[in-house]
């Protein structure tokens, strides 16, 4: 459908710390808002159109996932598609597509609940640690599922063919196991409710979403949600419009304060992104930010003041831009202390930066010290994941000289044809084919 290649690499040629781009940077629909929003179609008995959907690489794995469903994805124009669940019949989940998309297992919830039975590989997707799936087991398992595991995949079934609503209390607020189970209470017998869930906006939308579809789902943007289940969904002639990608926005926003005299960061939803925004103001970063808009402004060039990260679940510092703001921290004056509390394998590129010149110290796999400010260079990198990919592009940019980074096939996961954005912008980026 989309074409990407694995093998692709970006040319950078660095500004040598020169803040020269300028110009405005759209903000696309959120990557992890299309996902939990095209699988909750299971719950459909009709279809719906979605729009502000990303043209990014894994819409191919949704493809995937929805042809082994007999789901029909249908582009109807730039960033519009229509789900039709009309024909929907199996209960497995595309083996291909699960190994190179971890959130693929969202739609574990809505099939197991729309079918009473499920079969699925353990996921995979970004190296960025163990990424272990027990809280989707035991919540199944709570809901009345029964779990075999054998030949690499688990075999999950109910007995009357119907989920029943439970009691589930998430030991760790996972994004991906809380939009699993909304969308398994919403066709479960009876209600359910989950305690400590994540509150990401992409869950609230996802909610907003199936309630004006006829879900009854209590407690949006708290961590307790209350879900009385019912029959299938109906969308009629109900349209999902995909709010703007946070992450996305906090990625352009470092590099806005990083590469750019004045930059322009439209279609984005500032609200989102308190913590990110009051960081960079707090570091000296001249922002000015609308309704749906942030600009960065250079003008008067000056230092950035370090400052301390410690990720956490929303509405704390997101982990996804943990690594691009790291690199935003080798350019900032004085110490700063970076704690990565979600993922264990998300500081695993502090080698590259090290390479590259910067002075990292990394005392385990989840804390590093930076001390700044450092010129650093241009060189090879290969992007591990979605963000660090990006953050890579970032250091590339701010570096003296060229880097080649190969890989690019995660950044294209989720960020659409960054090149040409970039490029717009004034950067030198260029995409070789292999
Ligand atoms: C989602 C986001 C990803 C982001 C992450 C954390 C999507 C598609 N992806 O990923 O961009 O980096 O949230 O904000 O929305 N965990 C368990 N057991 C489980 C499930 C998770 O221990 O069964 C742990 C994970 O290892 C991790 C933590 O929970 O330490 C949070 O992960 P989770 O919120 O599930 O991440 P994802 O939903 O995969």
């Amino acid at each position: 459908m989309i074409s990407f290649n694995m093998k692709d690499k970006f040319i950078i040629e660095g500004l040598g710390n020169k803040r020269t781009l300028s110009g405005k940077i759209r903000v696309n629909g959120a990557k992890n808002a299309v996902l939990p929003v095209m699988a909750s179609s299971v719950l459909f008995k009709d279809g719906f159109r979605i729009k502000n959907v990303p043209f990014i690489e894994d819409l191919n794995r949704l493809d995937e996932i929805f042809k082994g469903l007999k789901i029909e994805m249908n582009k109807e124009s730039e960033g519009e598609y229509f789900i039709d669940t009309k024909k929907i019949e199996s209960k497995e989940i595309d083996e291909e597509a699960s190994k190179r998309m971890r959130a693929s297992i969202i739609f574990s919830g809505p099939v197991l609940a729309r079918f009473g039975e499920l079969v699925f590989p353990h996921p995979g997707g970004c190296v960025i640690g163990a990424r272990p799936i027990d809280l989707f087991l035991e919540g199944f398992e709570k809901m009345g599922a029964t779990i075999d595991h054998h030949d690499e995949k688990y075999f999950l079934k109910t007995e009357n063919g119907k989920l029943k609503g439970a009691n589930i209390f998430f030991k760790i607020p996972s994004v991906t196991a809380t939009e699993t189970f909304i969308m398994a209470g919403v066709l479960a017998e009876g209600k359910t409710i989950l305690k400590n869930v994540a509150m990401e906006p992409e869950i609230g939308s996802l909610i907003e979403w199936l309630n004006t579809c006829g879900a009854k789902i209590k407690g949006i943007g708290t961590p307790t949600l209350e879900i009385e289940g019912g029959g299938l969904l109906e969308a009629k002639d109900k349209v999902y419009e995909t709010i703007p990608d946070r992450l996305e926005t906090g990625s352009f926003l470092i590099l806005g304060a990083l590469c750019a005299s004045d930059l322009e960061i439209t279609h984005c939803n500032p609200n989102h992104l308190e913590i990110v925004i009051e960081a960079l103001k707090d570091s000296g970063v001249d922002l000015e930010v609308g309704k749906d808009y942030i600009k960065v402004n250079n003008k008067n060039l000056k230092n950035y003041k370090a400052f301390n990260i410690k990720t956490h679940e929303y509405p704390g510092f997101p982990t996804d831009l943990q690594s691009p703001m790291t690199v935003f921290l080798t350019q900032a004056q004085g110490e700063s202390f970076i704690f990565e509390t979600i993922f264990e394998g998300r500081l695993n590129y502090i080698s590259d930066l090290v390479k590259m010149g910067a002075n990292i110290k990394m005392w385990d796999s989840h804390r590093v010290t930076v001390k700044g400010p450092t010129q650093i260079k241009g060189r090879e990198l290969e992007g591990p994941d979605i963000r660090t990919g990006f953050a890579f592009v970032i250091a590339a940019l701010v570096a003296e000289k060229e880097s080649t980074i190969s890989n690019v096939y995660y950044i294209d996961r989720g960020y659409e044809k960054i090149e040409k954005r970039l490029s717009n912008i004034g950067a030198e980026i260029k995409r070789k084919k292999e």
